[in-house]
């Protein structure tokens, strides 16, 4: 039996929602394994729309179990009410089909206001446009040693002892900020509170998913962000606080690297990104206006205008690298429809060098000045294609093209945000 990874290969944004919505059908248990309620997971099933921020995408099937892994970090309000929301669209969710791993890390208010009086503070070319979730803050207090996780909530003592601990940082992180003390007594009762609704999910998240493998369960391990937001491999210092590639599966839910059978890569058909940081393949022009009106480009979590470009092959192909990636989904080709002609990127120029990799330093990424190869567009529509026999000659030229320029082979097409408008190459969980 195959388990999956999918991962975001650009800056996210991919269309994620919708394949690991998609490849959910055939699994069993749907684990998320990074990130947290930075992610925007969109997915219409039915001409409904369900929007997920933390919660796995398979949420939705009630006959599946999703699970919330270590790796992610966890603000416990927020589930709550994505909870309440989802179920106010006639979804059920309770302990069966929802388990969060107990040692998973919580987000706190206080790392939310530190994210964005951080940002605020910062001179504008080093903000790195964050949600402002508390994202970076909940996972430095990870390594720094001193979070608050799912399992402290359980026993009163142990809560005031990790408060008072993460307290003595941030205070003093607050003082040269300029920011009040922590009110102690409020957090400590807030904490109180919600515990109840989060410990009701709580589970040795491990030890169910090595059971499950055992009894040939099917796992699908569901990334958010993109490969180029990594904290090791993305664009440092424009980069989220997680390992987003699919190494990341393993780890952020407790299980071996031998459970990853197969890496989905999910691929936009173009470029976005949102937030700051280097892009090459950016357009200030008609033809990077057009691609986000077309593609809809808004942050589904901050509302944010998605920068656009053309496709750039070359950090597709490294991040397909980095992520090991067996075949990637390519999703939202239909907003090429109608281009006369499309540009790939397949190279860089830096100093007069052509390069095949992105640099690592941050200043030679900036100079990066993309090389691109043309191709011919199409006119008739690629929307809702379920074969490829429904499409133009070009817009199957240029899928070819992406997969020989990427080194890896198209799995899936998506030609629309309905689950159905899918062409499936290979599916990723056959043996
Ligand atoms: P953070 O994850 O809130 O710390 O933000 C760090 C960077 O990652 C910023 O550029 C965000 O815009 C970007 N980011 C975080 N989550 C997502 C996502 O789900 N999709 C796209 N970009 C994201």
């Amino acid at each position: 039996m195959a388990n999956v990874v999918v991962v975001g290969a650009q800056w996210g944004d991919e269309g994620k929602g919708k394949i690991v919505d998609w490849l959910s059908e055939r699994a069993d248990v749907i684990a998320r394994f990074q990130g947290g309620h930075n992610a925007g997971h969109t997915l219409v099933i039915g001409g409904t729309v369900y929007k997920l921020n933390a919660l796995p995408s398979g949420v939705v099937r009630p006959d599946k179990l999703s699970v919330i892994g270590n790796g992610v970090v966890l603000d416990p309000w927020h589930l709550v009410e994505e909870i309440a929301s989802i179920r106010a669209q006639g979804v059920e969710i309770g302990p069966e089909t929802l388990m969060i791993a107990e040692n998973t890390p919580l987000i706190l208010p206080i790392h939310g206001e530190l994210d964005r009086a951080r940002e605020a503070v910062a001179s504008p070319d080093a903000k790195i446009g964050t949600t402002g979730r508390g994202i970076g803050p909940a996972y430095e207090d990870k390594v720094g040693r001193r979070s608050v996780r799912v399992a402290d909530l359980a026993d009163d003592a142990t809560l005031e002892a990790r408060i008072d601990r993460a307290l003595l940082h941030h205070d003093a992180l607050r003082r040269g900020l300029g920011l009040d003390p922590v009110d102690r007594a409020t957090l400590l009762a807030r904490l109180r509170e919600v515990a109840p609704e989060i410990l009701q999910y709580a589970a040795p998240v491990w030890k169910v998913l090595n059971e499950k493998r055992k009894a040939g369960r099917r796992i699908l391990f569901e990334g958010a962000q993109g490969a180029l937001l990594d904290i090791d491999f993305g664009t440092y210092p424009f980069v989220t606080s997680s390992n987003v590639i699919a190494g990341q599966a393993a780890t952020g839910v407790g299980v071996g690297p031998g459970a990853i059978d197969f890496v989905l890569g999910i691929v936009k058909a173009y470029t976005t990104r949102v937030g700051e940081g280097p892009f090459p393949t950016e357009l200030n022009d008609d033809d990077g206006q057009r691609l986000g009106e077309r593609g809809h480009e808004f942050g589904t979590v901050t509302g944010r205008k998605r920068r656009c470009g053309w496709f750039d092959a070359v950090l597709v192909r490294q991040t397909c690298a980095t992520s090991g990636v067996n075949g990637i989904a390519l999703t939202k080709l239909d907003v090429l429809d109608g281009f006369e002609t499309l540009r790939i990127c397949t190279g860089y120029d830096l100093d007069g060098k052509r390069l095949d990799h992105l640099p690592t330093a941050a200043d030679e990424q900036a100079r990066c000045v993309p090389l691109y190869e043309e191709m011919p567009g199409w006119n008739e529509s690629t929307e809702g294609a379920r074969r490829w026999a429904d499409l133009p000659a070009n817009a199957i030229k240029y899928v070819r093209r992406v997969e020989e320029l990427i080194d890896c082979p198209v799995a899936l097409l998506s030609t629309s945000p309905e689950r159905d408008d899918t062409i499936l190459v290979t599916d990723p969980f056959a043996d």
